[in-house]
């Protein structure tokens, strides 16, 4: 059967004063509708059922991701005793789903990006589960880059695939290599020389290709899934073990290296959402003007964002122009719109509270 596992334990520091640690971009209504992790467990309506659906997520979210994600069943929420990053946090939910399905074919996602055609999504995702079930590969998704970011996987892609037996629409594609968050300068090699994509972040495979693949090139988590599966006290053994495991991302520390590794690209919208200038892209898409929760008084004010989480309070711009302008109960951010990205350096110049 199909599981989803939803990792949603990522700390928020771009979003800076809407984001905090307990709250990250995941779980803030950025745009006035749901948030992300909402619209990530609706996605999947149609796809996966609800029972499959499983969230990751820490001590410190778990209450408002149990808030955001009670149309699924508690149980299927789980806390990560440490924050280890995205490969340990991974090796646990694979421990959980072969629990349940040890030939279950999986798919990870992550809680914080923007899909709008969920049609577009799911006939993509039936070809990545589909090659996942016939192929000993693991699936990527990838995305077509704009610009050489720094903080994607790069993917490039070879010959297409030949799967025996597979009829899809999107047919899957050797990866040559996966290289995850390389420098601008080598971001602008891998552009320059074509077949790049970047990767979406999800992947999809079946639990005995990855499991095979971790014991050849993560045997510390392998080693951890397989204590998971011999637990006789299931919770006691994650509290104990799985601070132990070394902080690495998936990326990292599975997909660089894996053997066979297939890329499907995507034919939907995609948006990481990083950074405040993606959350004005979005509405300025539906045709808001750059305004979330706010009324704004303005004379002579151009390109400005301005985000009022301030019940009853009134916002009023006179002569200023391309700003990122954010008010919390207990916080004013008023930023330059071309330095979003620099956002997340704040927080070391802020009081630990906030
Ligand atoms: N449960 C859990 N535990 N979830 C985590 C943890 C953790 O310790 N750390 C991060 N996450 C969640 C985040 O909330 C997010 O939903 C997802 O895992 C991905 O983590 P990010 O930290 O956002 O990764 P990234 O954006 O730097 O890079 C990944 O995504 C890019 C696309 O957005 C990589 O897969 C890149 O290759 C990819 O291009
Ligand atoms: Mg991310």
């Amino acid at each position: 059967s199909t599981y989803a596992m939803i990792l949603a334990g990522g700390s928020g520091t771009r979003f800076w004063p809407l984001s905090r640690d307990a709250r990250p971009k995941q779980l803030l209504n950025l745009f006035g509708t749901d948030t992300l992790l909402e619209q990530t467990i609706q996605r999947l309506d149609g796809l996966v059922p609800r029972e499959n659906i499983l969230i990751l997520t820490n001590a410190k979210q778990e209450a408002a991701v149990r808030e955001v994600a009670s149309m699924l069943p508690a149980e299927n929420i789980f806390a990560e005793p440490a924050k280890r990053d995205t490969a340990p946090a991974v090796a646990l939910g694979i421990g959980l789903v072969a629990a349940r399905d040890p030939n279950a074919t999986m798919l990870v996602l992550p809680a914080d990006q923007l899909i709008q055609d969920t049609s577009a999504y799911h006939a993509v995702m039936r070809d990545a589960i589909a090659t996942a079930e016939q192929s000993d590969g693991l699936v990527t998704i990838g995305i077509k880059p704009t610009w050489p970011c720094p903080s994607y996987g790069y993917i490039e892609r070879g010959s297409r695939a030949s799967i025996p037996g597979l009829d899809c629409e999107h047919p899957p594609a050797e990866v040559q290599r996966f290289r995850e968050k390389p420098s601008v300068e080598l971001a602008e090699k891998f552009l320059a020389k074509g077949g790049f994509c970047w990767n979406a972040g999800m992947f999809v495979w079946s639990l005995p290709n990855v499991i095979r693949e971790l014991s050849t090139h993560a045997p510390e988590l392998s080693h951890f899934i397989s204590e998971l599966r011999s637990a006789k006290d299931l919770n006691a053994t994650i509290t104990a073990q799985f601070p132990k495991l070394t902080p690495i991302s998936i990326d990292y520390a599975l997909m660089e290296k894996a053997r066979r590794v297939l890329n499907i690209e995507a034919t939907f919208d995609w948006d990481d959402v990083g950074s405040w200038i993606s959350v004005a892209k979005y509405l300025e898409s539906v045709g808001n003007n750059n305004r979330v929760n706010t009324a704004v008084a303005e004379i002579d004010s151009e390109n400005n964002i301005v985000f009022n989480a301030r019940k009853g309070s009134q916002v009023a711009l006179l002569g200023v122009d391309d700003l990122i302008i954010v008010q919390t109960d207990d916080a004013l951010l008023i930023a330059n719109r071309h330095q979003a990205d620099a956002i997340k350096n704040l927080s070391s110049k802020l009081p630990p509270e906030l």
